[in-house]
């Protein structure tokens, strides 16, 4: 008689895709806006981007501002609400808030090294405008001590990968806890890769 055996895979690390369909006027106003802004200031802030443009960060009633950002929010309404799902979060009491964000056009050759988005919960990153060999969104394992004994795997498998890389294309939004350390390859393309970023936070009700 065989024994029974259960798997459990808790403290599992997840990466939310969803794939926008007809962003193409979006997309046009999205990177309208980001060219604009690059234009006023053309060095930018230093951040994650190697050789790259960052814009400024914009908070609070800044993020508004931004025209298609609206058009773009109630897009994506239905993957924050899966992620809040899947969470678990209390939405009695917590409400999912938008606290940054921000733009980086990377011309070929640059990149982002690896980093994680502090202090908030879920982070997310659209790619506006993405060329094909533009790189890959690469996710680091964050479980420091699991990554204490490394014996050579014969197979990959979700359980004992170091490291996932997501090729990203236009038109996908990738949402990820904001502790996941995570890096961009290189462009390697011979067009700019766009992207929009932003960070998530928990932020209480008031009754
Ligand atoms: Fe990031």
């Amino acid at each position: 008689m065989k024994n029974k055996i259960d798997l459990l895979t808790n403290f599992a690390t997840p990466i939310w895709l969803m794939r926008l369909k007809n962003v193409s006027s979006l997309n046009k106003e999205l990177l309208n806006f980001f060219y604009e802004q690059k234009k006023i200031n053309p060095k930018g802030i230093e951040r994650s981007s190697l050789f790259g443009w960052h814009s400024q960060d914009y908070v609070g009633g800044e993020i508004y501002k931004i025209k298609p950002y609206k058009n773009f929010f109630e897009r994506i309404a239905p993957l924050v609400q899966r992620v809040s799902d899947d969470m678990g979060w209390d939405r009695k009491n917590y409400t999912p808030s938008i606290t940054s964000t921000w733009g980086i056009i990377n011309p070929p050759y640059a990149s982002n090294w690896s980093h994680i988005h502090h202090n908030n919960i879920v982070s997310a990153a659209y790619y506006v405008q993405w060329p094909t060999n533009g790189g890959g969104f690469v996710a680091q394992d964050p479980r420091n001590d699991a990554l204490y004994y490394r014996p050579s795997y014969k197979e990959v498998k979700p359980l004992n990968v170091q490291q996932v890389t997501i090729e990203p294309q236009t038109g996908l939004i990738a949402m990820f806890p904001s502790y996941l350390r995570h890096r961009v390859e290189p462009n390697m393309s011979k067009k700019d890769r766009v992207i929009i970023s932003f960070n998530i936070n928990l932020i209480p009700l008031k009754n």
